[in-house]
């Protein structure tokens, strides 16, 4: 296992009854707030009218920034600091799920930054000072409830790219596993498939002893297969929606990463896909994974795949590995497919072969020539999982 250091001090208030807390939490940090938000799912679910109530009763000065769009743009970043500026506001209360509070992160950061947002995003503004923020969790999905990063869209260049810094780390997060009832099928699986993924992210990685670390993952694996399912049959099954909100925590604060070597393959590609095509993330991971897996399968990596496939699809080990491998990599595949009714093609989700070289260039490229996961793969190699992706 290698050294690390490991802190995440982000304070997670988990239950149905925290809203209360809100101003005590707030006035730890700030006074003067800024309310971010989406297209609406907060209203429609009463979550704003509380909210509201509760910092106006708390004499808690706010203003707001609504309609922040699934994949988060640039343009929302640029007005939110506008907002923050003209009215000294010095604390962000992010309600939604990662998009919202990605596009927070990106605020808090730019709020100190004379440039244009999209120079923190690209990594040309360094980010030295950042806003707090607080967040009401309402999708289980990203994890950015407790992690450092956000992902930001900007359609003038067809870029989605990832920014972070520990100082963008959420002071306190509610977690409501109650908020998430509302939640539609399509997002509860593509939530779903994202903790999925972003625990395979830091899962696969070869020679590093990290025994503990792979349990832990396979929990949140096993957690996200068994309660997956039921989220979606019974949307209001409290049991599923809290241990998947928690998973969703637990899959990206950090933990799984202690001690491990993780570079992340497949949401590079993903990605771009996002970029070009405006799909929901989760959905394009789950297309992915399976043939990412499929094409790295060689001798440096079946023990790891067939290993996956036992601990976590319950697959009874043969003495063919590389046949127990390709079970492990069908069973993902199938539960995306039959268990939660994930469209598995980019064909299904309206991709074609048009930009796919494109598309394959750009992640290499983002990634500084090659994604350097488990396996390294340049252009060729993404263009051939595009391609396996297609039908
Ligand atoms: O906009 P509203 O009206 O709120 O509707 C949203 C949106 O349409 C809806 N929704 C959210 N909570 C709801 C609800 N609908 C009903 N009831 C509720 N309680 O769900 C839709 C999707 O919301 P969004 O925030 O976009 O989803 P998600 O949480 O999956 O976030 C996706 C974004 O996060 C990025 C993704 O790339 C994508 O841009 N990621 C962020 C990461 C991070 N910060 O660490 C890591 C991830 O890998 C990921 O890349
Ligand atoms: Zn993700």
């Amino acid at each position: 296992m290698k050294d690390f250091i490991w802190n995440v001090d982000t304070k997670i208030l988990f239950g149905k009854d925290f809203l209360k807390d809100l101003p005590k939490e707030i006035k730890k940090h700030g006074d003067r707030v800024l309310i971010t938000y989406g297209g609406g799912s907060i209203k429609k679910i009463g979550l704003y009218d509380k909210v509201v109530k509760i910092l106006e009763d708390a004499n808690i000065f706010y203003k707001e920034l609504g309609g922040i769009e699934p994949n988060p743009r640039v343009k929302s970043a640029r007005e939110g600091v506008e907002i923050v500026r003209g009215n000294d506001l010095n604390f962000i209360l992010a309600i939604g799920g990662g998009s919202v509070i990605d596009l927070s992160k990106l605020i808090a950061a730019a709020t100190f930054v004379e440039a244009d947002p999209w120079k923190v995003v690209i990594g040309e503004e360094k980010i030295k000072k950042a806003l707090p923020i607080g967040t009401i969790l309402t999708l289980a999905a990203t994890g950015s409830e407790m992690d450092a990063g956000g992902v930001i869209t900007n359609p003038d260049t067809k870029q989605k790219l990832g920014f972070g810094s520990p100082i963008l780390k959420p002071k306190f997060s509610i977690l409501n596993p109650e908020t998430t009832y509302s939640v539609n099928e399509k997002h509860t699986v593509a939530g779903v498939a994202d903790i999925m993924s972003h625990t395979m992210e830091n899962y696969f990685t070869l020679g590093d002893d990290a025994y503990l670390q792979n349990r832990m993952a396979e929990a949140i694996l096993k957690t996200c297969i068994h309660y997956g399912p039921i989220a979606l049959e019974e949307p209001e099954n409290y049991e599923a929606r809290s241990n998947i909100m928690w998973a969703s925590s637990w899959a990206i604060n950090g933990l799984l990463k202690t001690g491990k070597s993780t570079n992340w393959s497949v949401h590079p590609m993903e990605h771009e896909l996002s970029a070009f095509y405006d799909i929901t993330h989760g959905i394009g991971l789950a297309i992915l994974t399976p043939r990412f897996l499929k094409y790295i399968l060689d001798d440096d990596t079946v023990d790891m795949i067939r290993d996956f496939g036992i601990n976590v699809f319950d697959i009874k080990p043969t003495d063919d590995k590389f046949l127990d491998a390709k079970k492990a990599i069908g069973a993902l595949h199938q539960f995306f497919e039959s268990d939660l009714h994930i469209p598995m093609t980019l064909e299904e989700v309206g991709i074609d072969d048009e930009h796919l070289e494109e598309m394959a260039k750009r992640a290499a490229e983002h990634a500084g020539g090659t994604i350097k996961g488990v396996k390294e793969l340049n252009a060729d190699d993404v263009l051939k999982i595009y391609k396996d992706s297609l039908f």
